[in-house]
């Protein structure tokens, strides 16, 4: 349908038509970026789940491989779900997934690559005697998935976390293995949290206190703590925490039990489900992918042909300065898209005011910004807003520290805007809080799309000014706040802000103060996509 044609992204990873979710087991092998994902053949619509295949150089450009593996066994006929990768010390890939079995089981499966010396790994085998894994005694048959990457202990064995539920309390089972054909269930959970519900997608990664670089998965030692991410069936949302591994006791402790898994904070405060990471040994850092999903109805996706996108593959590490979140930071290789760029430095903006930033098109747009407020105005309140939170109000709710920030996605005319822009809350005893949201509420004139204000806090320390970084991609809008700590993802449906009539401007919605932008705006261009087979890479 060449109507909806323009939704489609231009840099985002998603297959030519038909349905995607989850990503499934990243990982970097003999030069190549591999990427495997919930794929339906057959429909825009989730179904038939398979596992789609991509390779990439730099997880910007893609090609298209072949699918890796179909739901043609008793033990995955019902679908090839959500997986993890493995890569032993021997150079051996293990690929753990999930099956809906014949009777709609949810057990754990064993495929590996038939050839390791293809540097595509076209070719998957599972292994004859699957599943290896059947739900324990107590875990109901439809609450047993999403095996992560395995991490070794010091007595060289292997562990593997899963998520479930008990009642209404979400939780990570434990495994050992030596060999990932026989498992041995840990006594107890890894940890749990209740009223979380069924936890899908358990990811479970060290991240250095003292280091740039990531972490892989199996890494032990001195100065570093463990994030357990966990993706909430019943909310949709995506949940982490940083907290303490032990690999005696087999558990896992929050630093902040008020900020647990599944009630603190959020990987991304948007539309963004069952994310996972890996360890690129490639270039020592850990990357994240996520599923975007659709917000408008099934109707519409089956009109367009396809439905979801994945992220621009995101850097995590851990935040020193705050010690207490992680910063997500799309990878290096998406500024290679980047063409001519337009600086605007100190932009003045009254109490009030909107001023568009002239650089032609901006459907495809990088833009980093930095935000200053007035100090004085800033001291001199006392008591703003207390309780604010992104939900209750968006853009146009003026406050007296804000709204500022910038709108994408709008037309000449703004008569379809996204706004996304920091909030300042002032306390009783003189303490800020700031808010980063994205106001989706006048995206769009299309009336069958949902539409919300989105958002979370985000630390900002002493010192610093308030910068946000946006990825704008047609109908995706990819929003980091202070390099990081808060991350947005949107997912709208401009009818009009389409290709050559879309702009950016800077607004400041705030009564008690003036606002100094800095930016910088590239316009981004595509990526190069080739479908299998293809002698073009
Ligand atoms: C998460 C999820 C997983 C499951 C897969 C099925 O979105 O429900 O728990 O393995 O998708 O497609």
């Amino acid at each position: 349908n060449d109507m909806l044609a323009w939704q489609r992204t231009a840099f985002h990873f998603q297959p030519e038509k038909n349905w995607m979710n989850d990503p499934n087991g990243p990982l970097f092998y003999k030069g190549w970026y591999h990427i495997f994902y919930q794929y339906n053949p057959e429909s825009p619509v989730w179904g038939n789940i398979t596992w789609g295949h991509a390779v990439s150089k730099d997880m910007i450009h893609w090609l298209h491989l072949p699918f890796a593996m179909v739901p043609d066994k008793w033990f995955d006929a019902n679908g090839v779900w959500t997986g993890s990768a493995t890569i032993l010390p021997d150079g051996r890939i293990v690929m753990l997934y999930t099956g809906a079995t014949n009777n709609n089981v949810q057990v754990q499966n064993l495929a590996y690559p038939a050839n390791l010396s293809d540097p595509l790994l076209l070719d998957w085998v599972k292994y004859a005697d699957n599943p290896v894994l059947v739900p324990p005694p107590g875990i109901l048959p439809k609450d047993f998935r999403d095996p992560t990457t395995a991490w070794i202990t010091r007595d060289g064995k292997w562990r593997v976390a899963i998520g479930s539920k008990i009642n209404t309390t979400g939780i990570t089972l434990l495994y050992e293995t030596t060999d990932f054909t026989s498992f041995e269930l840990l006594d107890g959970v890894m940890h749990a949290v209740p009223g979380t519900g069924m936890w899908e997608c358990v990811d479970f990664f060290p991240v250095s206190t003292s280091e740039e670089n990531g972490l892989d998965t199996s890494f032990d030692g001195p100065g570093i703590k463990h994030v357990l991410k966990a993706s909430l069936d019943d909310e949709k949302k995506d949940y982490y925490a940083i907290g303490t591994y032990d690999p005696i006791n087999n558990t896992w402790t929050p630093d902040n039990p008020e900020l647990d898994v599944g009630i603190g904070l959020r990987v991304d405060y948007g539309v963004y489900y069952a994310s996972k990471t890996f360890y690129d040994q490639n270039k020592h850092r850990r990357i994240s992918w996520g599923w975007i999903g659709e917000t408008d109805y099934e109707s519409d996706d089956v009109l367009k042909g396809w439905a979801s996108v994945q992220n621009i593959p995101r850097t995590v590490v851990f935040d020193k300065k705050t010690g207490s979140n992680i910063l997500q930071w799309p990878v290096e290789e998406v500024e290679k898209l980047r063409l001519n760029g337009t600086e605007f430095p100190g932009v003045e903006l009254g109490p009030g005011s909107v001023v568009p930033l002239n650089i032609g098109s901006a459907t495809q747009v990088d833009i980093v910004a930095t935000f200053e407020v007035d100090k004085a105005a800033l001291e001199a309140m006392t008591e703003i807003d207390v309780g604010y939170e992104c939900s209750t109000s968006g853009a146009v709710a003026r406050g007296t520290l804000g709204p500022f920030g910038l709108l994408v996605l709008s037309d000449e005319s703004l008569s379809e805007l996204t706004p996304v822009y920091f909030y300042i809350s002032k306390d009783i005893d003189g303490s800020y809080k700031t808010f980063f949201c994205s106001d989706e509420t006048r995206s769009s004139k299309a009336p069958s799309v949902n539409k919300r204000v989105y958002g979370g806090m985000v630390p900002v320390l002493e010192g610093e000014k308030f910068s946000m970084r946006l990825l704008v991609d047609h109908s995706i809008v990819e929003s980091f706040a202070q390099g990081g700590r808060t991350v947005i993802t949107s997912r709208i449906y401009p009818t009009r802000a389409i290709d050559g009539s879309a702009r950016v401007f800077l607004f400041n919605n705030a009564t008690g103060t003036s606002v100094t932008a800095s930016l910088t705006i590239w316009q981004m261009d595509s990526a190069h996509i080739h479908q299998f087979p293809s002698d073009q890479m």
